[in-house]
């Protein structure tokens, strides 16, 4: 009886560094990244972030600090926050439209500092200016007004734009809000202004420690559930990319990221379009906590789940450990 041998080995490829290099079908790289960052008041201003271990608010000038090192390491492309101060939050959110709040100052300082060396994404979404932490404008009911938040947010964006920002990114999750900002970019002369939807935004349990950093999370009564999507649906999430992309997004987003890549993966087969995801603040703070418990290393944790994202489709990820990956990958 002659012995039985596998008729395909694929241990065979896996055998050394070399060949599993030569193997490799995906790539991640420091130009994947994108960088969230909080903007606090202030001069020489650096808060640590208690729910999320190792990130902190800068004020505008240590922004422009932080640029600079994303260039160092080749990041593409900031994402900004602002922790507005108290007295400036209203219901009507108005602050967003100030063209001296602190997000256009932090795209000022960066533009100053960088030049066109790097790109600055900013959130449009109202909920780091209003006094009640919703991202947008309330009936008396308490429910967010559709409509009459698009208003708003268009103006937010113009604001934006005006202070010199590359991509404009809602994450508000209000109806045709893309086609409305995309046509006001195109009529105030901002036809090369990208927009990133977010468009498949679920009502998620991950955004904690972001609404710590933004100062919302006291503020925020109730949920977000009549506007950000339900984590049961994933038909849904193909309707919201398609009406973003038929109204004029550049690339969408997916968010959260890692309990969500079926529906990075969907997205891309469908839409073949460019997709991003955000490895929100609440998986940041998984990963340091299972680091900092000692139940797996953080190096080996973040490359993995970032690698993750490059396999489901994604061009580019934003992630808290945007600088400690980029400093891993550089070697
Ligand atoms: C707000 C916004 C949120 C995040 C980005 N933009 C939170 C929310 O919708 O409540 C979450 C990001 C994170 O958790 O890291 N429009």
């Amino acid at each position: 009886m002659s012995a039985s041998y596998p008729a395909i080995r694929l241990r065979r490829t896996r055998a050394t560094n070399w060949s599993r290099a030569l193997h490799r079908e995906n790539v991640l790289t420091p130009a994947d990244l994108i960088w969230p960052l909080f903007v606090t008041e202030g001069q020489n201003v650096e808060e640590p972030v208690a729910s999320l271990p190792g990130v902190s608010r800068w004020s505008v000038d240590g922004i422009a600090a932080r640029a600079r090192e994303a260039v160092a390491l080749g990041i593409p492309c900031l994402a900004l926050f602002p922790n507005t101060p108290a007295e400036k939050r209203s219901d009507d959110g108005a602050e967003a439209l100030n063209p001296d709040n602190l997000m256009c100052r932090a795209i000022r300082a960066i533009r100053d500092a960088c030049g066109t060396d790097i790109g600055v994404l900013t959130d449009v979404a109202l909920d780091p200016y209003t006094a009640h932490g919703q991202d947008g404008l309330l009936d008396e009911a308490g429910y967010v007004l559709n409509d009459a938040t698009i208003d708003t947010l268009v103006g937010q964006s113009l604001n934006q734009a005006a202070a010199g920002a590359d991509i404009i990114a809602p994450s508000d999750m209000m109806d045709g809000r893309v086609g409305a900002i995309r046509e006001a970019l195109e009529e105030e002369g901002h036809a090369n202004i990208q927009i990133m939807a977010y468009a498949a935004k679920y009502a998620s349990a991950f955004y904690g420690p972001f609404r710590d950093a933004v100062g919302s999370r006291g503020l925020l009564k109730g949920d977000k559930k009549t506007y950000q999507m339900d984590p049961a649906n994933a038909e849904e999430a193909l309707r919201e990319v398609a009406l973003d992309i038929a109204e004029g997004a550049d690339s969408v987003m997916v968010k959260p990221g890692l309990p969500y890549l079926d529906i990075v993966r969907r997205v891309k087969e469908r839409f073949e379009v460019p997709v991003f995801a955000y490895q929100v603040s609440g998986e940041y703070a998984m990963i340091e906590a299972a680091a900092a418990a000692g139940a797996g290393d953080r190096a080996g944790l973040v490359m993995e789940t970032l690698m993750a994202f490059k396999r489901a489709g994604c061009s580019g990820v934003l992630t808290y450990h945007a600088p400690l990956a980029a400093q891993i990958l550089r070697g």
